[in-house]
């Protein structure tokens, strides 16, 4: 067992190094760059990023999960990592776990770093388990999400907010080969499908056909931020959970932006050049980076990509 996978040993080292090629891309070989020096490596003809390796991946198709598992999934940026604690604490009646951090709660078996998960160690994982991906539905965890037996939750943002949330989260990072871009240019990157996990809409509508099985539920972001206590009664009646007032009220105090940010359980500090993760927490931070041009070229888009499919999204 490496040290990262052993949350209840207080020995462990805390810290997680800065993500390195060589360290954690497991297969240099078909590592590509694109414009202003991107990293990423393709799985299944997408855009992944170089810590998704292909063993980690066959590995996290082939998991067996269990009747109890549950598994939340989104496009980068949409608020997972705010939704992984609003389910840990939904699953613990509001109580605290008993490991140091969120991540080391949460099982992301497709990436080598910074959550790095061997089946021996997922195995012996008592139920139940709590597992992160990224991935569209096609490239799910455990194989075909509808057919399987774990509880899945996709989580949707506005992709005008997730453009900027993520060039804010690639630029200059060692994971995406110190992206040094401008604004501009990653904007076309989005739009093109050319950053990782590829096609925002493709990903985002793999989900969103398949939202009717019983075993998915699909969320939006800004519904979690304008009635996150409804969304909470929802979340938790789909996972068979009975909460009090007072534990919904609590589970609302500790997710908070701001608690979020300011505890070290869950700010994410312990990982190395994640830099100002809790970065704004809101619904419309793109307007600080959209031209109007821009805007009006994505609404275009928006509109033509998604017509006719049902989905929507509030921009403000
Ligand atoms: P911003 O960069 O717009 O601030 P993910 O966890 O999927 O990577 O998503 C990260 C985004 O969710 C960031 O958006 C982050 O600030 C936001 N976020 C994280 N925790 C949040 C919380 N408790 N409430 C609201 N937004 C949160």
């Amino acid at each position: 067992m490496t040290e990262s996978e052993s949350p209840r040993n207080p020995d462990r080292q805390y810290r997680i190094d800065r993500y390195s090629d060589e360290k954690n891309a497991e297969v240099l070989e078909d590592l590509r760059l694109g414009d202003h020096g991107y990293k990423f490596r393709m799985l299944e003809g997408l855009v992944m990023p170089p810590y998704i390796t292909p063993d980690r991946y066959a590995l996290s198709r082939a998991i067996e999960t269990r009747t109890g598992d549950i598994c939340f999934t989104s496009y980068p940026k949409s608020g997972s990592t705010w939704l992984s604690y609003v389910l840990l604490l939904i699953t613990r009646n509001g109580e605290a776990p008993p490991e140091d951090t969120l991540r080391n709660c949460l099982q992301w078996v497709a990436s080598s770093w910074p959550y790095p998960r061997s089946k021996e160690y997922l195995d012996r994982l008592e139920s139940l388990r709590i597992f992160k991906s990224h991935m569209p539905y096609q490239m799910a965890l455990g194989g075909v999400p509808a057919e399987s037996s774990c509880r899945h939750i996709y989580i949707a943002r506005n992709p005008k907010d997730v453009v900027v949330s993520y060039y804010h989260f690639e630029s200059e990072k060692a994971w995406a080969g110190d992206f040094s871009g401008p604004w501009e240019h990653w904007f076309d990157m989005f739009l093109t499908g050319q950053v990782q996990r590829g096609d925002w809409f493709d990903h985002v509508l793999s989900w969103w056909e398949q939202r009717d099985a019983p075993n998915i539920l699909f969320m939006k972001y800004e519904d979690l931020r304008k009635d996150f206590r409804g969304q909470l009664e929802n979340l938790s009646t789909y996972l068979g959970y009975e909460l009090s007032p007072a534990v919904m009220d609590l589970i609302e105090e500790k997710t908070s932006f701001r608690n979020m940010k300011s505890s070290d359980f869950s700010n994410l500090h312990e990982i190395e050049q994640l830099g100002e993760f809790f970065r704004k927490g809101k619904v419309g931070s793109w307007g600080d980076l959209f031209t109007t041009e821009q805007s009006n070229r994505f609404d275009r888009v928006c509109r033509e990509r998604l017509a006719g499919t049902g989905l929507d999204f509030s921009f403000e």
